[in-house]
């Protein structure tokens, strides 16, 4: 393992307070988001989309490392420029979703396990060639009724784990991504004790597949109470929770945390993460960061509504998302960057 060149990607990822890019919606979740606004659910919708993505002037200032799907990271611009070769010049560090999608989990109603470990050495030196330097895979874990099992969190936390010591062995930073997800009624409190207990499973398997973590990202949810719960916290009660979770059981060694945005509003994600970096940075031992996609992209998604005329428009909102949250690394994001 070159542990030198995985640390030194950790460190260029989130170099100046940037953060990272999930532009690696399957095929299926991408469609799903064009069905919506009523975009054609093609090949060449999900390329044109793309490609204003990684060709927005000035997205390397906040954006260290953007993350790709299989399709998008072997397509190009229309002159015939590689999106990755766009993103390096940029800046950006391409990286690529290797898992295969969470799948239900045979014997447990309501729960998932994620798949795509079979081939993955070999698809890992193919991206590796292909330009790639980090990768990433998503465990979800589901709150409800005498939800989440054991056994769904130690099967997907293995299988993370697994996955994370594959990507170091080829030279990719794993950002190691188990979503306690937003779904139900759940309180801030049941959040906190099933994330803390993921969380604490995650970095056992972790350790005994000998994975290095000081060449690991972790990208986790916050903590939040379900979206049908009926007491919603305010923005520094989240912060205060996240952390205090996270300080009980995330090792020392990681070198950055990089949120997911889970299906938060844009600004409220971007109002959370600049509260624990206002509240806690001075004291915390890993970097606090962001790897959001739809709390970047949605917005730029909506006023693009698949039309050539609204590119320069969506590409300057998907710029001023990278830029909030750059702006809530430091502390520094408020209300008044939103309606400059
Ligand atoms: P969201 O920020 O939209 O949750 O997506 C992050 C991600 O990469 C999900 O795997």
């Amino acid at each position: 393992m070159n542990s030198q060149l995985l640390r030194d990607t950790v460190k260029l990822l989130f170099a100046d307070h940037k953060g990272l890019l999930a532009m690696d919606e399957s095929n299926g979740t991408c469609n799903k988001r064009f069905e919506k606004l009523g975009i054609p659910r093609t090949v060449e919708a999900r390329r044109a989309y793309r490609e204003l993505i990684v060709t927005t002037p000035g997205l390397g200032e906040s954006i260290g490392g953007a993350i790709l799907y299989d399709e998008t990271i072997r397509q190009q611009k229309s002159d015939g420029t590689t999106f990755v070769n766009v993103l390096i010049a940029a800046g950006i560090i391409p990286g690529i979703k290797v898992d295969t999608g969470a799948k239900e989990l045979a014997g447990h109603p309501g729960e998932k396990v994620t798949e795509g470990l079979d081939g993955l050495r070999d698809r890992l030196q193919e991206y590796f060639q292909m330009g790639a330097r980090f990768a990433k895979w998503r465990a979800v874990i589901a709150i409800g009724c005498g939800l989440p099992s054991w056994s769904c969190i130690e099967a997907n936390a293995h299988a993370l784990a697994r996955y994370a010591a594959l990507c170091q062995e080829a030279g990719l930073v794993p950002v190691v991504e188990p979503e306690v997800i937003m779904d139900g009624q759940h309180t801030l409190e049941q959040c906190c004790e099933v994330s803390g207990e993921v969380l604490r499973t995650v970095f056992s398997e972790l350790f005994a597949q000998r994975v290095a973590l000081e060449g690991i990202v972790l990208k986790p949810n916050m903590v939040l109470p379900g979206t049908a719960c009926t007491v919603q916290p305010t923005v520094d009660e989240v912060a205060d929770a996240t952390v205090n979770c996270f300080l009980q059981s995330v090792p020392a060694a990681v070198p950055a945390i990089a949120f997911l945005s889970g299906g938060q509003p844009a600004e409220l994600a971007s109002a959370r993460l600049n509260a624990m970096n206002v509240r806690f940075k001075s004291r915390l031992p890993w970097a606090l960061a962001f790897s959001f996609a739809r709390a970047i992209q949605q917005p730029a998604l909506e006023i693009w509504n698949g039309r050539q005329t609204n590119v320069a428009a969506a590409q300057q909102a998907l710029y001023h998302r990278a830029r909030c949250n750059q702006a809530a690394r430091r502390g520094e994001y408020s209300q008044e960057m939103e309606t400059k």
